[in-house]
C-alpha cells in the first residue's frame, strides 16, 4: 500500500464485465502485459519482497500465474515449476482436486521438481474464493516444500473468510481492482 507504482498497475488492467457469463466483472491482465512499464513494475514489486527471502522455487498456476512467475523465479534466481490443469503434464504427477463455483477441478505438479525442505512462493495472477490457491499450497507442502507465501496480482474482494486457516500464507494481493 502506497507504493506508487500500484495505481500505474491498477490503470492497466482492463473490468470486463459479464464476461465470461453474466454477472462476472472479468479482469484482464492481457492489457497490462501490453504495457512494458505496468508490466515490469508488476513484476518489480514481487522481486523486491522476495529477491533476500532464500525462496528457491516459484510455481506458477496455469495459465495466467506463468506469465508473472516466470520472471519472478529468473529475477530472484529461483527454479519455476507450474501447476498445470489435469493431464498436461508428462511424468509423474501428484493432483490436487478443488472446488469451483460449478464442479471442481484438479491442478498437477511434477513428481520431483520440488525436493523436501524447499522454501517455495506459488504466484497467481488472482484470487477470488482462494480455492485454486489452497491446492497449490497442498501440493507444494506434499512434496515436502514449505511455501513461504502466495502472491497474486488482483485480490478480489469476496475472498472467503473460512478459507483463512488454509490461506495464512497469503497476505500479499496488493493490487485492489
Ligand atoms: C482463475 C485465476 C485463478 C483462479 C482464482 O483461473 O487465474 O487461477 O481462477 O479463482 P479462485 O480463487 O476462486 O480459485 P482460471 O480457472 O480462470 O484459469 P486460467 O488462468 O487458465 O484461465
Amino acid at each position: 500500500k502506497g507504493d506508487p507504482r500500484l495505481k500505474s498497475i491498477s490503470d492497466a488492467i482492463r473490468v470486463v464485465p459479464h464476461f465470461p457469463k453474466p454477472g462476472i466483472m472479468f479482469q484482464d491482465i492481457t492489457t497490462l502485459l501490453l504495457d512494458h512499464k505496468a508490466f515490469k513494475n508488476t513484476v518489480d514489486i514481487f522481486v523486491d519482497r522476495y529477491k533476500d527471502m532464500n525462496i528457491s522455487v516459484v510455481a506458477g498456476v496455469e495459465a495466467r500465474g506463468f506469465m508473472f512467475g516466470t520472471p519472478i523465479a529468473l529475477a530472484i534466481g529461483a527454479k519455476f515449476v507450474p501447476l498445470r490443469k489435469p493431464k498436461k503434464l508428462p511424468g509423474d504427477v501428484i493432483s490436487e482436486a478443488y472446488e469451483l463455483e460449478y464442479g471442481n477441478d484438479r491442478l498437477e505438479m511434477h513428481v520431483g521438481a520440488v525436493n523436501l525442505g524447499e522454501r517455495a512462493l506459488i504466484i497467481d495472477d488472482l484470487v477470488a474464493t482462494g480455492g485454486t490457491l489452497s491446492a497449490s499450497i497442498k501440493l507444494l507442502e506434499r512434496a515436502g516444500a514449505e511455501v513461504v507465501e502466495c502472491a497474486c496480482v488482483i485480490g478480489l474482494p469476496e475472498v472467503k473468510t473460512d478459507q483463512s486457516d488454509l490461506l495464512r500464507k497469503l497476505d500479499l494481493c496488493r493490487v485492489e481492482s
